[in-house]
């Protein structure tokens, strides 16, 4: 029996260490880590701006129509609806920002679908009540004329849209179609990050005007977004007809 056990040990340890010295498994455990590397350094990116935003959302508080980005709103910020359009979307988009990270962890959706359930619901209604029709607003008055003004429309109209089928979807219990119209969801509410970042680089690294940044970004910013994310969709709806194939 010992003896018997000692051979399984043996010989698998020799089966280990042919897969180390096959150029495949070499080659797939390569991949793996640089996977992992990648998916480390999107998710601290993601918390490094997302800590930013909070930074800029924190400048608004107290209350105070001159501060920050506002100075560049004065010729409309005297108007209510416009206040109040500004700090509904600007309060309300950080949480949905926050609370819709969460929700592509299977582990939330597995052990605490509750959670899942009530924090969806408050991104649903934050993003279709309040925070995509203000910004639709803002939008129609946005800097950089007509070019960003309809790229901020087009975006908050899309951003509407995806959101409120992704709820009437989950309403049919149709799993599918809601998580395909989150990730696009979310692919736009990840706008107000790449914008940012874009505006970063752009600046840093060209000589363009501000003003000329400011246009390309404001499509740059979620047009790059929407189109990972229906390479997404086409990849896990690949996979998923692959592994069904297979059983
Ligand atoms: C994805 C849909 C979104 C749309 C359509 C949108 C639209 C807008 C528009 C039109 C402006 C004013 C820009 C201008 O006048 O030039 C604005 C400003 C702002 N938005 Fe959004 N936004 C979106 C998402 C978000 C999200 C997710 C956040 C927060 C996490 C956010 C936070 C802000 C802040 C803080 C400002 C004030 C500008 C600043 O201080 O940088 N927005 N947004």
């Amino acid at each position: 029996m010992k003896k018997t056990l000692v051979n399984m040990i043996q010989s698998m340890e020799d089966k280990a260490i042919d897969c180390n010295r096959n150029p495949k498994v070499q080659f797939a455990s390569a991949k793996n880590i640089l996977i992992l590397l990648g998916r480390v350094t999107l998710l601290f990116t993601f918390l490094y701006l997302s800590f930013l935003m909070l930074a800029i959302t924190f400048q608004y508080i107290p209350f105070d129509l001159q501060v920050a980005f506002l100075a560049t709103k004065q010729h409309i910020i005297q108007f209510q609806y416009y206040q109040i359009a500004f700090f509904s979307h600007v309060f309300s988009s950080i949480f949905i920002l926050l609370l819709g990270s969460t929700q592509f962890i299977e582990s939330i959706r597995r052990k605490t679908p509750l959670i899942h359930r009530y924090f969806g619901l408050t991104y649903v209604v934050g993003v279709v009540c309040i925070s995509a029709p203000a910004g639709f607003v803002m939008g129609l008055h946005g800097n950089g004329g007509i070019i960003a003004q309809t790229s901020f429309c087009i975006l908050s109209s899309l951003w509407f849209y995806y959101t409120l089928r992704s709820f009437l979807a989950i309403k049919k219990r149709n799993i599918l179609k809601h998580k395909n119209y989150m990730i696009l969801s979310y692919a736009l509410t990840l706008s107000a990050l790449t914008l940012r970042l874009h505006k970063y680089i752009l600046a840093n690294t060209t000589d363009m005007h501000r003003i000329d940044i400011y246009r390309i970004v404001s499509w740059s910013g979620w047009v790059i977004n929407l189109v990972i994310a229906y390479i997404i969709i086409n990849h896990n709806t690949s996979t998923k007809a692959i592994t069904q194939k297979a059983h």
